[in-house]
């Protein structure tokens, strides 16, 4: 029978999720890629142990992971059920819903018809009768901003989620998001962008807005995909990201061209000067920024979870060295 590290509290920073009343570890795990079918379910319930085991009580789903689509929100809900239960009140689980998941004009996007038949999905599959965040997965060109937020508030006040969040919205549309929820009285507790030292988009605003506007930001693939590690520095490994040819959004091949190459050989060369790896400096970078609450890694195996955290180890930069990352990065 699974028992927690009884230490776990001592391993993990945590931080205020905005002005909200809720804690998020410093480092969050996703399960995006590494748990569907494809996957060996003894190795994703070691993962899942192991972090929460180092105190990573925050575990970040949609309605789509897997391969196929639902399959990741199964087998966290399995591990859940037979491991976990009894710290189920030490637990945030999130999921979300926003991409394409079953067929017709109600499987995809932001309408309340979608969202509120996908969070019930979502909870069957989880095994349990609410998630701690419910985020709108994507902005939808189409429906009103307002139906998209009225949809959010409905799930928190109808008890299936606990908070509302959203991802991937531009600076703009998350004022207006804000603002909306606001209104309703639902706040919108969080963001989930994508951002790394090669995706910097947040820097343009959105994180300027969040911070004004006192809500937390969980930012997703800080490495990349795999892409700020050494993993590629001698080739694609057939095990790798981006050597398995996923599709679905997954680095590809082309993706590590020898202009990314180079600058990976640098970074790396720099990270071990800080007695780091990449990886590790990947992730420090991002959370020396107060405005970060968390990184939302991803992990294929026990090994690089185990790396990724003790990026927590040392988060701290001389002006030299940000200077140095921005010449590699220009
Ligand atoms: N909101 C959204 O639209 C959205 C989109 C994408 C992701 N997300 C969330 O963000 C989470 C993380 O995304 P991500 O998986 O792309 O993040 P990531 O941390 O940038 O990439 C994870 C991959 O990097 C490699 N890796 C991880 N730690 C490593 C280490 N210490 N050393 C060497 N290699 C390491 C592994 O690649 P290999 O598999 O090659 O071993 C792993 O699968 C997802 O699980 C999901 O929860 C959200």
């Amino acid at each position: 029978m699974y028992r927690a590290n009884a230490h776990r509290y001592e391993l993990m920073r945590y931080n205020r999720c905005g002005n909200s009343g809720l804690l998020l570890p410093a480092i969050s795990l996703g399960l995006w890629q590494n748990f569907g079918n494809r996957n060996d379910f003894n190795s994703m319930r070691e993962i899942i142990h192991f972090a929460f085991d180092h105190g990573i009580t925050h575990f970040d789903l949609a309605n789509n992971y897997g391969p196929p689509p639902g399959e990741a929100e199964i087998n966290f809900g399995k591990v859940l059920k037979d491991d976990l239960w009894s710290y189920r009140d030490e637990l945030i689980i999130s999921t979300k819903a926003g991409y394409y998941m079953w067929p017709g004009p109600y499987g995809e996007w932001g309408s309340r018809k979608y969202l509120i038949a996908s969070i019930d999905q979502s909870l069957k599959r989880l095994g349990v009768e609410y998630v701690d965040i419910f985020y709108s997965h994507r902005p939808d060109p189409d429906t009103p901003m307002e139906e998209t937020m009225m949809a959010l508030d409905h799930i928190v006040k109808s008890g299936k989620a606990l908070y509302a969040g959203i991802s991937s919205y531009s600076a703009e549309q998350t004022s207006n998001a804000i603002t909306i929820l606001r209104e309703l009285g639902t706040p919108c507790l969080i963001h989930q962008p994508r951002y790394s030292m090669f995706d910097r988009w947040v820097e343009n605003g959105l994180l300027n807005v969040l911070s004004d506007e006192e809500v937390g930001c969980v930012t997703f693939s800080p490495l990349a995909q795999g892409l700020l590690t050494d993993k590629y520095l001698n080739g694609i490994p057939g095990t790798s990201r981006a050597g398995r040819g996923l599709g679905n959004g997954a680095i590809q091949q082309d993706d590590i061209s020898p202009s990314v190459l180079q600058k990976i050989k640098k970074l790396n060369e720099l990270a071990g000067q800080r007695k780091q790896s990449l990886a590790q400096m990947a992730i420090a970078w991002l959370l020396k920024d107060n405005r970060v609450t968390s990184v939302l890694v991803g992990a294929s195996s026990v090994a690089q979870l185990k790396n990724s955290i003790g990026s927590l180890q040392n988060v701290s930069f001389t002006n030299e060295e940000l200077s140095a990352i921005e010449e590699i990065l220009k």
